[in-house]
């Protein structure tokens, strides 16, 4: 049994932090992570903007935006949470393994800041473009409708080498079997996703799907410490890889257990 071995496809309820601190270093050959974008508890603080939105969006059509107290940190508060979950990361996954983080304007500046204090190198940053996002009745800006997933590679920019990227596969994807561009126009996550509870920021399994097929190989690990209702863990068993993933919240934990249940591996490589 390899020391690996005792981390595979599990899901774990704890806090990240703690939790990586006692993981042994090189375990994981990647980490794919939604992390908290710090969003919630702005409506609360000025009475314009999304606060006008929500008396629509919240009341009218029954939307359920983010405010939650695992998301609601000071400036200073998320850089160092960040700072010290990604350090960890770094030391848990493997050399040259990748570390795709998700985010929006809101928190990828400070994200791709601090994998740059770190010294990774980036290899993209992909766009997900939400057409059917929220539309923004504000009038004030543009109607937001992209998150961002920053790829980058557990090594200097210098040394970094090997990292994996299933180009083929990819090309495969498209439908005119060319090139994979990194902008992906991909549909917010449907209901039919859904069916065993809600979370208020579950990813699209297109979404996971494509960077568990590009960027994974079968039967690799993948550690996601922010785990939500398990989208990477329920990805990573369709599509053949193992998982270990970490949340706090219980009922999060549970989502994610029964979502896991009823998912089967679909091989060859499926999305
Ligand atoms: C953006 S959501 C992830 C959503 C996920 N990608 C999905 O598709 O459902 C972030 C998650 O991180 C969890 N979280 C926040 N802080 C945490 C911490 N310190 N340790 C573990 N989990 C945490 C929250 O409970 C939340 O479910």
């Amino acid at each position: 049994m390899s020391k690996a071995d005792k981390y595979k496809d599990k899901v774990v309820l704890a806090d990240c932090l703690s939790k990586l601190k006692k993981i042994d270093d090189n375990i994981f050959d990647h980490c794919i992570t939604d992390p908290p974008y710090n969003i919630s508890g702005y409506d609360n603080k000025k009475e314009i903007g999304w606060y006008k939105s929500n008396n629509v969006w919240k009341g009218d059509k029954k939307f359920l935006k983010i405010n939650e107290n695992w998301d609601n940190f000071s400036d200073k508060e998320y850089f160092d949470f960040c700072y010290e979950w990604i350090s960890e990361i770094t030391r848990v996954v493997k050399l040259n393994g990748n570390i795709m983080i998700f985010g929006s304007y809101h928190n990828i500046y400070k994200i791709g800041f601090i994998l740059e204090l770190l010294g990774l190198k980036i290899v993209n940053s992909l766009i997900w473009y939400k057409r059917n996002a929220f539309p923004n009745i504000t009038q004030r800006m543009f109607c937001e409708s992209t998150e961002q997933i920053i790829w980058a590679v557990n090594n200097s920019k210098a040394k970094a080498k090997n990292w994996t990227f299933n180009y083929k596969v990819m090309k495969e994807l498209t439908p005119n079997k060319k090139q994979m561009r990194n902008m992906w126009d991909i549909p917010m996550t449907s209901i039919k996703e859904k069916t065993y509870g809600k979370h208020p920021s579950q990813k699209p399994l297109e979404v996971l799907g494509r960077l568990i097929l590009g960027c994974t190989n079968a039967d690799e690990l993948i550690i996601d410490p922010f785990c939500g209702s398990g989208t990477t863990a329920v990805s990573a068993k369709i599509n053949g890889r193992h998982y270990y993933i970490i949340d706090r919240n219980k009922e999060y934990i549970e989502l994610t257990k029964k979502r896991l249940k009823s998912t089967i591996i679909q091989l060859p490589h499926s999305l």
